[in-house]
């Protein structure tokens, strides 16, 4: 029994705003500076009171058309954000309701830019087991909303939207091999230090993050897991047909490809267009090169993701 993709589906809100026009609206930065550190030119920023359960709607409506089944037939939802609409109730519910299913498991996966690959791990794993039968995952992300457009370091590296896929229980393969990964350890290095507390936001409410030590760490552990969901599952990282890794930084991307020995024309890359969506960034991606052609029913995909936490997760996909 295998869990196996039936469905691809993004959203990405809005018109792209350029590194251009992220100078023109004050902040302290340039084109060649984003472009030459990070690969990126533009992101899609959601307008004011757009959420994440909007976004991820759209992409889950998407997949689901593709995938040629109806909401009423999924059995789990499992949602990948770190910018959920509400506290309570999670972000999988709110989807559920607006696509009118009822009954299914729905939960949100809390693990930042590694977040889908861990969602995705979870689902298979629920298919696998023979509970159930039909699932969404969905990563959906407002990042904007956590931004301090102040810190020039970081509010130019990220973007909102959301990418979503349909997994079903299946003899022929699909998920080959997944794999998660934590060092709470590095929480500092990445976070967003604050708390509603009494009514009242406590601690700092926007992201913080210390770059480089961040840079170092993504590029070993998405080398690392990719060796590992393509030992698991017998194969040689050479024979992976496209590699999808976290969309953050191109120089990122290049040095796993290069650690990999994977060519450069075998990544999928978006990060050029949509910035860090975070746990958005690879079902986002996926869905691209689907819809474009490029992956083909047979390949193997490796889908991976790094971010706060510290998390990473893989998954090996056959399509
Ligand atoms: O999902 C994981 C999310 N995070 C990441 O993947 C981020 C990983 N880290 C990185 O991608 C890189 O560390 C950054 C792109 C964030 C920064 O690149 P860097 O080469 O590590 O630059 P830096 O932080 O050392 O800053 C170099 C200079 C500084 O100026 P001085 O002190 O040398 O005069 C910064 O103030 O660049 C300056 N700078 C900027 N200049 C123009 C920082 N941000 C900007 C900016 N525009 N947006």
């Amino acid at each position: 029994m295998f869990a196996r993709l039936i469905g691809t589906g993004s959203y990405l809100p809005g018109n792209p705003v350029t590194n251009d026009d992220l100078a023109a609206r004050g902040i302290d930065t340039n084109d060649e500076w984003i472009v030459t550190r990070t690969g990126i030119r533009s992101r899609h920023l959601a307008a004011p009171g757009t959420t994440s359960s909007e976004l991820g709607l759209i992409a889950a409506q998407r997949a689901l058309e593709m995938s040629g089944i109806s909401a009423a037939d999924l059995d789990l939802i499992i949602v990948a954000t770190s910018t959920p609409d509400f506290i309570f109730p999670s972000t999988a519910c709110l989807i559920q309701a607006n696509l009118g299913n009822k009954g299914a498991a729905a939960f949100d996966v809390q693990a930042v830019c590694a977040g889908f690959t861990y969602a995705l791990g979870i689902a298979e794993k629920f298919i696998r087991s023979g509970s159930h039968k039909r699932a969404l995952v969905v990563g959906a992300e407002v990042f904007s909303r956590i931004l301090d457009w102040n810190d020039r370091g970081t509010c130019v590296l990220f973007g909102d939207g959301a990418g979503a896929v349909v997994l079903e229980a299946s003899d022929k393969p699909g998920v080959l091999a997944t794999a998660m990964h934590a060092d709470g350890s590095q929480n500092g290095i990445l976070n967003v230090p604050g708390q509603i507390c009494g009514g009242q936001v406590t601690g700092d409410p926007f992201l913080r993050m210390d770059g480089q030590s961040v840079f170092k760490f993504a590029v070993r552990v998405l080398a690392d897991i990719a060796e590992e969901v393509c030992q698991i599952a017998g194969i040689q990282t050479g024979e992976v047909d496209w590699l999808i890794p976290h969309q953050a930084n191109i120089r990122i991307i290049d040095a796993t490809g290069k650690k990999l020995g994977i060519d450069r024309n075998k990544v999928i890359v978006t990060v050029d267009r949509h910035g860090n969506t975070s746990a958005a960034s690879v079902p986002l991606a996926l869905d691209e090169a689907v819809r474009d052609g490029r992956i083909q029913r047979g390949q193997k995909v490796l889908v991976e993701g790094v971010g706060g936490g510290f998390t990473w997760g893989a998954a090996l996909l056959e399509f």
